[in-house]
């Protein structure tokens, strides 16, 4: 099952890899998602324990601060079968490079231009600490890993020009540090989650 699965690009990377996933999200496929199942993944629509994998790959950061209560990720866990695994993925904000720090900065500045469809990233440590206390916390491993993913540098630079959108000084900053740096996704972290993993 993937969680908040937009367009389907890591459906598509999934699916190469002979993974094929119910996928669900928010948005319905008339706003351009591939989703199966249109939901809120706070609340998963369907069943527990059943699931093998559940993947939420640049979800969390949407939901990110998580209200009051949100079973988030316990919820997402209770749905895994009992040899089943959990994997939330995310970009880490931060990473060294300058043109890492620029897209993370390119992404805070579209959440406070867009906040209802953009959000800031969400650093590995934030998450840790949130998973901390909970029931089952030994559960997980973490990780990062370099993106080598590309940025198109030219198509950030053209909606940044956008008067509509992006006019102002630090829209004005951050084309001159992307044109003289570029921009790129930096490391991206991982979590996993599997109840195969508790001590026993
Ligand atoms: C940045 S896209 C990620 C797309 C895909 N997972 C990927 O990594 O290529 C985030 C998606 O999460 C969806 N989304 C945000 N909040 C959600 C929620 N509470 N429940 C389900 N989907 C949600 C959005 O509609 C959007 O399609």
């Amino acid at each position: 099952m993937e969680l908040g699965c937009g367009d389907g690009l890591l459906t598509e990377q999934l699916r190469d890899r002979g993974v094929d996933p119910i996928t669900i999200d928010r948005m319905p496929p008339t706003a351009g998602t591939i989703a199966a199942v249109v939901g809120d993944a706070i609340e998963l629509p369907l069943c527990r324990e059943q699931i093998d994998l559940v993947v939420a790959g640049n979800l969390l950061r949407q939901m990110w601060p998580l209200p009051e209560g949100a079973p988030v990720p316990d919820g997402w866990r209770d749905a895994l079968a009992p040899a089943g695994c959990l994997y939330v993925f995310e970009d880490e904000p931060l990473s060294e490079p300058p043109a890492a720090r620029h897209y993370r900065d390119l992404q805070a500045f579209l959440a406070r231009l867009l906040p209802e469809t953009r959000r800031p990233l969400l650093p590995l440590a934030t998450f840790r600490r949130a998973c901390a206390g909970s029931p089952g916390a030994a559960g997980w491993s973490f990780g990062l890993v370099d993106n080598g993913w590309p940025v198109d540098r030219q198509d950030v630079l053209v909606w940044l020009a956008r008067p509509d959108l992006c006019a102002g000084q630090e829209a004005a900053r951050l084309v001159a540090a992307i044109a003289a740096d570029g921009c790129s996704y930096g490391r991206f972290w991982w979590a996993r989650w599997s109840g195969e993993d508790l001590p026993r």
